[in-house]
């Protein structure tokens, strides 16, 4: 078996030691002892360090701290070092350099300056992981391997002529005959109409709209392109290094949709991802909880690693936010919460130079002197305790469905509305679930619903025809099931299914929506019971549905109920004001009889993880007020019995092991 810290929730960040004086290096590893870090990330970004020249690999260093590292009793995530290829390889190799939609080729000089579909870059980055697998595999220290970081976070999508020639590979495999392509992408519009496979070219800087099938399979495409990427890497790893496990960070916050992760979950060996609070989201908090959950789905109700997240401000927005007073622990929390197993940070040690000196890290510039420092000790004593829900999952009667390919269409090009958001509504009919207390899982539209009792849809633009049916077969089943606004509108070509909106649920909701009536800014519209339409309506009729809402000046539907089967299936034309969500999603969790675990006053977030018949119920005050629930058992923040009332502080987070 291999060292990945047992017993404990691990605890850890990436770790760059290249950056300093090996002076520091003794003081890191007793650093990380004191806090209780017990797993770091190492070298992701060192390809340089390890393969100054093309072929010639210098491990000395790394060799070094491994074993410092090892010594310390810290585990490690070991990269392939391939996140970044060092400038002479750009230089000797211009073409694997990517270049953007108007035809400028990208530069070395900052990181990932590389093309999805360089097979040059493949070659390189697969030696470099081989002769990483061979020299460690048998290293006491490794315990995990780290393929590349953050993959297509800067270098998708790429529009050079590699990827013009493996896009038209890509679609021959898909299509087999031109034919099949001309009408998928829908070429008779326009003049697009291929007679010859050299023509068909990546969606590059056009007059006017591309086409947006042709976008779609593009976006398809450089997903693959990664994961190929990804794949020959990993296959190293599995051949020389059987019997340790390999991952690539995702970054599943709700703003980075270029990857198609339903597609990469199922080839990592344990799914981790990065997330990072970014500012402009309504509920900066919220968006985590929902990362979390998101999360989950993709590893399938198993664990998760967080590979990173900050222990405070980052310093990529315009403006970088400090974290207030007890975040670090909470935003954690959250993601354990959420099924997370690992709690990792970028980074260990706050860089003195370069583009992320403005970066926090766990060691701070003003050293270990600090409050952050001090707030990394802190969750280090919590992590250890935390270790009897290792394993532990969560259990959810809510599923809320989230699909790349339906973003990707919602996005556009040439939508009904850019002002709709593909996460908008799904964040926040999720903070409604969180401010209820109940749990919800983020899953695919393919993943199997039977078990939920309630099911939300949100904007589900493309839909195929199974899961389209799927959801009709959870109504039946007894699922309460809503669906809203821009949802079953288009076939996977991004094709509109024809006889009236939402087409693929119009049975399900017993609706026919004839035409769309997005809202500019600034403007709402009036609805029968005093509140009102914000960002998108619609004009539709009901067919087997009954009227809930109705838009007040037309007298037309707006809200729809559909009783089928054993269930009933909603829809949601408009988007409502905060409080009428609210509402709706209260009623809807009565009419399926989903409760929270344990009546919380609102605003307190709920997550039951359980292993066997143990139970740990996470309690997070998200309001300013200090909050009481009614909770038995011991709680693992604080180290002490919770008997009968659980009292929350504002902003405090309890782990409580239910008696
Ligand atoms: C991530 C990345 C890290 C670091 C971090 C800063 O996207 O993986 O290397 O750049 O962001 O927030």
């Amino acid at each position: 078996m291999r060292p990945w810290p047992r017993d404990v929730i691990a605890l850890g960040g990436d770790y760059n030691p290249e950056q300093w004086p090996r002076e520091v290096w003794d003081e890191d590893v007793a650093l990380m002892q004191r806090a209780g870090v017990t797993f770091v990330s190492l070298g992701i970004f060192s390809w340089s360090w390890l393969e100054p020249k093309d072929g010639s690999f210098e491990f000395d260093w790394l060799d070094d701290i491994l074993g410092r590292l090892h010594r310390g009793g810290i585990a490690v995530d070991l990269a392939t070092g391939t996140a970044s290829p060092p400038a002479w390889f750009s230089l000797a190799h211009p073409e694997a350099l990517p270049v953007d939609r108007e035809g400028h080729r990208m530069w070395p000089g900052s990181r990932q300056a590389w093309c999805p579909s360089s097979t040059v870059f493949t070659r390189h980055a697969t030696r470099l992981a081989q002769e990483m697998a061979t020299r460690y595999h048998d290293h006491p220290a490794l315990a995990l391997w780290h393929v590349s970081n953050e993959y297509g976070c800067h270098n998708t999508p790429c529009y050079c002529d590699t990827c013009a020639h493996a896009f038209r590979e890509w679609l021959l495999r898909r299509y087999r005959d031109l034919e099949a392509l001309n009408e998928a992408w829908g070429t008779a519009f326009w003049s697009q109409r291929y007679v010859d496979w050299d023509h068909v070219l990546p969606p590059r800087l056009t007059p006017t709209f591309a086409n947006p099938t042709q976008v779609l399979d593009y976006q398809r495409f450089q997903s693959d392109a990664l994961l190929a990427q990804y794949l020959a890497e990993r296959d190293v790893l599995h051949s020389l290094s059987p019997g340790v496990p390999v991952t690539t960070n995702f970054m599943t916050q709700t703003g980075f949709r270029r990857l198609d992760y339903h597609r990469w979950a199922p080839e990592q060996d344990v799914v981790s991802t990065d997330h990072y609070l970014v500012t402009r989201h309504h509920d900066v908090a919220a968006e985590l909880s929902f990362a979390g959950d998101l999360t989950r789905g993709l590893a399938r109700g198993r664990p998760w690693m967080l590979m990173e997240h900050s222990t405070s401000a980052v310093n990529w927005q315009p403006v970088n936010p400090a974290k207030g007073a007890g975040q670090l622990v909470r935003d954690s929390l959250t993601h354990v919460a959420h099924g997370a197993d690992t709690i990792g940070f970028f980074q260990w040690r706050a860089s003195r130079a370069g583009s992320e000196k403005y970066h926090s890290a766990m060691v701070p510039h003003a050293g270990a002197d600090t409050e952050v420092f001090r707030q990394v000790c802190r969750l280090g004593q919590i992590a250890a305790r935390l270790g009897e829900l290792v394993g532990s999952t969560v259990q959810a009667d809510v599923a809320l469905l989230w699909d790349y390919e339906a973003s990707w269409t919602v996005a556009g090009p040439a939508v009904p509305s850019n002002r709709v958001d593909y996460a908008d509504v799904a964040l926040q009919v999720h903070g409604a679930l969180r401010d209820l207390g109940v749990a919800a899982d983020v899953v695919h539209p393919g993943a199997d619903l039977t078990a939920y009792r309630l099911v939300v849809v949100p904007t589900l633009q493309l839909v195929r025809n199974e899961h389209a049916a799927a959801i009709h077969a959870a109504a039946e089943a007894g699922a309460h099931v809503l669906v809203t606004y821009l949802s079953g509108i288009v076939d996977e070509h991004d094709h509109i299914r024809l006889g009236g909106y939402p087409g693929a649920f119009r049975e399900l909701l017993g609706v026919r929506v004839e035409e769309f009536r997005p809202l500019l800014e600034g403007q709402s519209r009036a609805l029968d019971d005093s509140s009102r339409a914000l960002l998108w309506t619609e004009d539709l009729d009901t067919t087997t549905a009954t009227p809930v809402v109705r838009y007040a000046d037309t007298g037309r539907p707006a809200l729809t109920r559909n009783d089928i089967g054993a269930g009933s299936a909603w829809y949601l034309s408009y988007l409502p004001e905060r409080d009428q969500l609210a509402a709706l999603v209260a009623s809807l969790l009565d009419l399926a009889k989903v409760a929270p675990p344990v009546a919380a006053p609102s605003g307190v977030e709920l997550v039951r993880r359980a292993r066997d018949e143990r139970t740990w119920l996470f309690a997070i005050n998200h309001t300013d007020q200090p909050q009481e629930l009614p909770v038995t058992g011991h709680d693992l923040v604080a180290d002490t019995a919770v008997t009968g009332v659980l009292a929350l502080a504002p902003g405090a987070v309890a782990v409580v092991r239910e008696a």
